[in-house]
């Protein structure tokens, strides 16, 4: 049962939050608000206690959706245990995470494009590029995260029919 989910990237400043920030939207969107707990982290520690890159606040803004409340963390040894899956953007954080991550933890962390495969497999780094990567990282975000909630929503279906 999937109650805790954790969006990883590198800084956590640009992809990370914003795929928090997009899947906490549409789980109000869908009524479906408390079904599950979400944060976000950084593999890297460069930007801890950070407030989103501005251009990250202002394209998700765009959406419809404020992240500018969020702030940046590492991802914790503790992280490994508390959520139930690790949702990573890149195969760079996905081996980063791997390397760390305990032996029993392992299969928690999956990239996140998994739940949207058609429209990529990593979602790119916008952090060196212009306003428009962060537009395309919000179309994959928007996409994967719908395709996340429709699995989740197929998990509680299901659960509810075994009752
Ligand atoms: P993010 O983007 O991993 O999507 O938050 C980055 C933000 C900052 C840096 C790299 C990527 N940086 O090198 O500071």
């Amino acid at each position: 049962m999937i109650k805790r989910i954790l969006f990883v990237c590198l800084g956590n400043i640009c992809r990370s939050p914003t795929a928090q920030g997009i899947f906490e939207h549409q789980l109000k969107t869908h009524r479906l608000s408390g079904l599950v707990e979400s944060d976000s982290a950084g593999t890297a520690d460069y930007h801890i206690g950070k407030a989103p890159d501005h251009r990250a606040v202002s394209a998700a803004l765009g959406r419809g959706v404020d992240i500018s409340h969020l702030r940046g963390r590492q991802v914790s040894d503790e992280d490994f245990h508390y959520y139930d899956l690790i949702l990573v953007m890149d195969r760079s954080n996905f081996n980063d995470l791997c390397r760390r991550a305990p032996e029993a933890c392992l299969s928690k962390v999956i990239l996140l494009m998994d739940f949207a495969p058609k429209l990529g497999e990593e979602v790119p780094d916008p952090y060196y590029g212009g306003l428009d990567g962060f537009e395309r990282v919000l179309d994959m975000l928007e996409g994967a995260s719908a395709g996340l909630l429709e699995h989740l929503d197929a998990q509680e279906k299901l659960l509810a029919s075994l009752q």
